[in-house]
């Protein structure tokens, strides 16, 4: 089997789009304190870039969540692999994410994150496939819409690799049956 990457999103659209969204939530939270939980691994490099582009005062956390399922699909089924430190009661969460494919992801760890009281809580994806969404999880800032179709690069990897692309690029397999 041999793997192609074709550019999706070039590094110019990426960085573009991130300064737009980190003017809007700047924007939007105007005043006030900013907490950015980024999800690991995948957001890491989104986060990073998006955190610099936000004029707010803000704490910069992580979790991981792990899901079941197989190597392209969540089950739903999450576990949380890495736990913030700090308690967020009153404060504004903004969880910052790799891409919303189901929802499946998203939808358990809001409904964990809530529970914990914060002022308010929203979310950010650099990237929605919307055709595949099983969940009504709200996405409140999107970076980019995107087919049905295996992404990588730009911190998102297949079988963890590709993660360190600049670009947002489409994988294309060709299996060769003989
Ligand atoms: P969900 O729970 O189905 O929304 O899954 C979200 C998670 O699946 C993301 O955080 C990614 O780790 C992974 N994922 C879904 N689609 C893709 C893709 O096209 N490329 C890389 N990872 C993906
Ligand atoms: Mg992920």
């Amino acid at each position: 089997m041999s793997v192609q990457i074709t550019t999706y999103f070039s590094e110019e659209e990426v960085d573009q789009r991130i300064r737009e969204l980190g003017k809007q939530i700047s924007r939007d939270y105007e005043g006030k304190e900013l907490t950015i939980i980024c999800i690991l691994k995948g957001a890491v490099f989104f986060a990073c870039e998006l955190a610099k582009r936000i004029t707010l005062p803000m704490r910069f956390e992580f979790m991981r969540c792990s899901s079941y399922g197989d190597e392209t699909e969540s089950s739903g089924v999450v576990k949380i692999a890495l736990d913030l430190d700090k308690p967020i009661r009153g404060e504004n969460v903004l969880i910052v994410e790799d891409i919303i494919d189901t929802g499946r992801t998203m939808q358990y760890l809001l409904q964990i994150l809530k529970q914990r009281e914060p002022e308010s809580i929203k979310l950010c994806a650099l990237l929605d496939k919307p055709d595949r969404r099983v969940t009504d999880v709200k996405v409140d800032y999107i970076g980019f819409k995107v087919p049905d179709r295996f992404v990588v690069g730009y911190g998102l990897d297949y079988a963890q690799r590709y993660r360190n692309l600049p670009y947002i690029g489409i994988v294309e397999t060709d299996e060769k049956k003989d």
